[in-house]
């Protein structure tokens, strides 16, 4: 064997009961599980005390940049993700000219993005990772708000037939290439102005072509929750496709609790035979644009919750540093202007590059979401460069099995294993990931248990997890004892 771990509480994905044995690595694959005691390898590591899970994956990243402009991912690995699912929330990487519209969201900005490679199609993102991969393994969706961004602008309306074909013709070659699903962003533009069977009428090409998973940023996260997720389900149900809803939240005062209410529809959904999951940041604050809050306030649509300028922080502003850390409220003071005056000011500066956190949520409903046997755990975290980033960013995974799983006993920890591996893998079609078991991949992560937590904060965002020993991607380590090793063993994970 090249690799033999030895005598780690081995968590094997599946959420069944722990238990301590050996686990062997040849050529990228694991080998075997069991006592390998009497084994020959070229590489042991004693892992008495410590876990050993499958490399996580994060089903919600917006790594889609990131995988070439930072292609070690080191906020990534070091949290033990080992695959992200990139292209969410609408955004998507293809066609390469309506995609870099979106750069500054992504934390890219236009100096950087000259040096991307450049691809037409998401069949030349994927072979573009491959050539020159990143530390992790990279799944792709098709973003439902390029493909409209391409197909008719950012027009107001809803699609003309063959703005709809063209649409279609776009998500099914994405398909074909090996994109795992389609994503949508109902609160952006210019995913907004879509209708309900605008999506189904793309669900039902997606179930025609193999299938593929619908994940959505509904529209509203606030008030209108509940009808949010009715319209998310119907769209699965009608068009015949699995569902997942995106940073499942409630979001903004006059919506706290109502998590409650929204999982008895998913619970009642899935009742019917409908596959309705969900994805979650464990944290009490969001991170978007500003833009789109803005947006959402002037036209009172809310689908980020209640607008409370207090509340919501900088994280990054490119062009201004300065105003970084500091709320719309402290610069509508320094400004002698309303708070929204002075976040239309800051989007004005900084376009779509001015990210925003949102201080928006209570704990108590973090925990509801967590502890629902639906709920995987996918980070949200936008990479940007500079600034101070969300530190879901960095912390998601860590703050999943040391605060909450262990701490907080919110849920176990082969639970938040499981929806960190094994869950996302199914729910996505990985095959050979997410479950330590004889021929799958490597992607393995070592931790200490009684250590791992997250240590990010929203001031100093920028810091890794505790605990986490060795992270090995496809059978390489790349991050060993808190450092990065340089390898870039990453892949393409296809349809
Ligand atoms: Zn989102
Ligand atoms: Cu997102």
């Amino acid at each position: 064997m090249d690799l033999v771990i030895r005598g780690a509480t081995v968590y094997d994905g599946t959420g069944g009961p722990a238990r301590v044995c050996d686990v062997g690595v040849t050529g990228g694959r694991i080998a075997a599980v069991g006592d390998l005691g009497s084994e020959l390898s070229g590489r042991s590591v004693d892992a008495a005390g410590l876990a050993l899970a499958p490399g996580f994956i994060d089903v919600h990243s917006h790594d889609d940049f990131a995988v070439f402009v930072m292609p070690e991912m080191d906020f990534k690995v070091a949290q033990g993700v080992t695959t992200t699912v990139v292209g969410n929330c609408g955004l998507g990487v293809a066609p390469f000219a309506a995609a870099r519209a979106y750069l500054g969201f992504f934390g890219v900005d236009a100096q950087r993005g000259a040096s991307l490679p450049t691809w037409d199609d998401y069949a030349g993102y994927l072979d573009a990772v491959d050539a020159d991969p990143p530390s992790l393994n990279v799944a792709v969706l098709v973003g439902h708000g390029t493909l409209r961004l391409d197909a008719m602008g950012n027009d107001r309306r809803g699609a003309t037939d063959y703005e709809l074909a063209s649409m279609a013709d776009t998500l099914a070659a994405g398909l074909d290439a090996g994109c795992v699903g389609y994503s949508t962003g109902l609160i952006y533009e210019p995913g907004r102005y879509s209708s309900t069977e605008e999506l189904i009428a793309l669900a039902r090409v997606m179930a025609g072509n193999g299938g593929g998973v619908y994940a959505t940023h509904m529209r509203d996260e606030g008030i209108g929750l509940l009808g949010a997720v009715a319209e998310a389900i119907s769209i699965g149900e009608e068009g015949g496709v699995p569902v997942q809803i995106s940073h499942h939240k409630a979001s903004g005062r006059s919506a706290w609790g109502l998590v409650s209410q929204s999982l008895v529809l998913i619970d009642a959904a899935r009742a019917r035979g409908v596959d309705v999951t969900a994805d979650q940041y464990p944290y009490t604050a969001g991170s978007t644009s500003l833009f789109a809050v803005v947006q959402n306030a002037d036209d009172g649509s809310e689908g980020v919750g209640e607008t409370d300028w207090g509340a919501i922080v900088i994280a990054s502003a490119p062009h201004h540093p300065e105003w970084e850390g500091e709320s719309v409220v402290a610069l509508a003071r320094q400004f002698g202007r309303s708070p929204a005056q002075a976040a239309k000011a800051v989007v004005d500066a900084e376009g779509y590059g001015a990210v925003v956190i949102i201080h928006s949520m209570i704990d108590v409903d973090v925990r509801t979401v967590m502890a629902h046997p639906t709920t995987m755990i996918g980070s949200d975290g936008i990479p940007t460069v500079a600034g101070k980033p969300h530190p879901r960013l960095y912390g998601t995974f860590a703050k999943v099995l040391g605060h909450y799983a262990r701490d907080e006993h919110v849920l176990s920890i082969e639970q938040a294993v499981h929806r960190a591996s094994g869950m996302p893998a199914a729910k996505f079609g990985f095959a050979d990931r997410g479950v330590i078991a004889a021929g799958a991949w490597a992607d393995l992560v070592l931790f200490d248990p009684l250590v791992i937590n997250d240590v990010a904060t929203y001031d100093d965002p920028r810091r890794y997890p505790t605990g986490l020993r060795t992270v090995w991607v496809g059978g390489t380590a790349v991050m060993r004892d808190g450092r990065h090793t340089g390898e870039r063993p990453g892949r393409t994970v296809r349809r």
